[in-house]
């Protein structure tokens, strides 16, 4: 049986939707039940448990042999996963798939605390005694969501990155899609890690596809590094997840998210990667 935790994320409704429509009926571990019915369908099998509370993942962990992790930004994120992994572990499971980030952002002493437990996790999940794969990929097109409303009431993207810095962003459903063949193949992919992206392209020409998607001009608006500080200081974000954005932004900016890498999409799933012209025209309802 194969479980995804984090299932009502970006990345986890991908897997799910991309399990299910290769047959397979995987168990979501949800903090939310109803949310879950409501993102993931009905039809989903969901077992209730918190990342902090290893006893409940265990619990709802029973019986799975493969486990896709993905969670989001937390300070507590190592700690989170690392529960997972023991948990899945206590729980009789032999393989974990674990989404983790860019290699330029993770490492012991990275600036961003969601860096620094990326590496924490990826090397006690490689000490764990359980066969394992990391997933890297790019940039999520889908961040351009948090955008949506500046898209939508003023035509502007902005960003702390050159309109012609090189991107290789990702659509999170190519990640689903590579997760869920992993994980129905996981000998094939044990002990590997794949960084992959989808195109390569650049903020700028994102924004001209948004815009002729639309029907109007969309503007590229590149603003520094203090600049994009300032802003999501004003949003009252906490200090922690000030310091990753502008870490990934300060990254970002020297090229950490530029290198294209899209023969994994083709080797796994065997078709091409998604394209930002696709992603648009399917998201379009929310920028128009
Ligand atoms: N954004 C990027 O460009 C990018 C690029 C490469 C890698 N990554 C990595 O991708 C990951 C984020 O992926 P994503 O965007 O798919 O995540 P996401 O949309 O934020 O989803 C996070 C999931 O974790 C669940 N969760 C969070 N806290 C929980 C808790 N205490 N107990 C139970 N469940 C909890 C959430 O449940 P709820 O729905 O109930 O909140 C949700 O299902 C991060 O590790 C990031 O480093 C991101």
């Amino acid at each position: 049986m194969y479980a995804v935790v984090g299932a009502t994320g970006n990345t986890g409704r991908a897997v799910v939707k991309e399990l299910k429509g290769l047959g397979e009926s995987p168990v979501c571990i949800v903090r939310n039940a109803d949310k879950a019915k409501e993102v993931l369908g009905a039809d989903t099998k969901t077992a209730v448990a918190e990342l902090d509370d290893r006893g409940a993942l265990q619990k709802a962990l029973a019986g799975a042999k493969r486990v896709f992790i993905v969670t989001g930004h937390n300070p507590k994120s190592d700690v989170q996963q690392i529960n997972v992994i023991e948990a899945a572990k206590a729980a009789g499971a032999e393989y974990i798939v674990k989404v983790s980030g860019g290699r330029d952002v993770i490492g012991p002493d990275v600036e961003s605390i969601n860096g620094q437990a990326h590496h924490k996790i990826e090397e006690h999940l490689k000490k764990s005694g359980l066969q394992w794969c990391i997933l890297s990929p790019g940039l999520f097109m889908q961040n351009i969501m948090g955008q949506a409303a500046s898209i939508k009431n003023d035509g502007k993207i902005v960003q702390p990155w050159p309109k012609d810095l090189p991107v290789a962003l990702i659509d999170v459903r190519d990640t689903g899609a590579v997760g869920a063949r992993v994980l129905r193949d996981p000998a094939k992919h044990a002990g590997k890690m794949y960084v992959f992206s989808g195109v390569g392209t650049t903020f700028g020409d994102f924004a001209n596809v948004i815009g002729e998607a639309l029907g109007k001009p969309i503007t590229y608006v590149a603003v520094t590094l203090e600049q994009a500080e300032a802003a999501l200081k004003a949003r009252n974000m906490p200090d922690w997840l000030v310091t990753h954005l502008i870490a990934i932004a300060r990254a970002g900016g020297k090229g950490a998210f530029s290198k294209e890498n899209t023969q994994p999409i083709r080797d796994i799933v065997g078709r091409e990667p998604i394209t930002t012209k696709q992603f648009v025209q399917d998201y379009k309802a929310a920028f128009g």
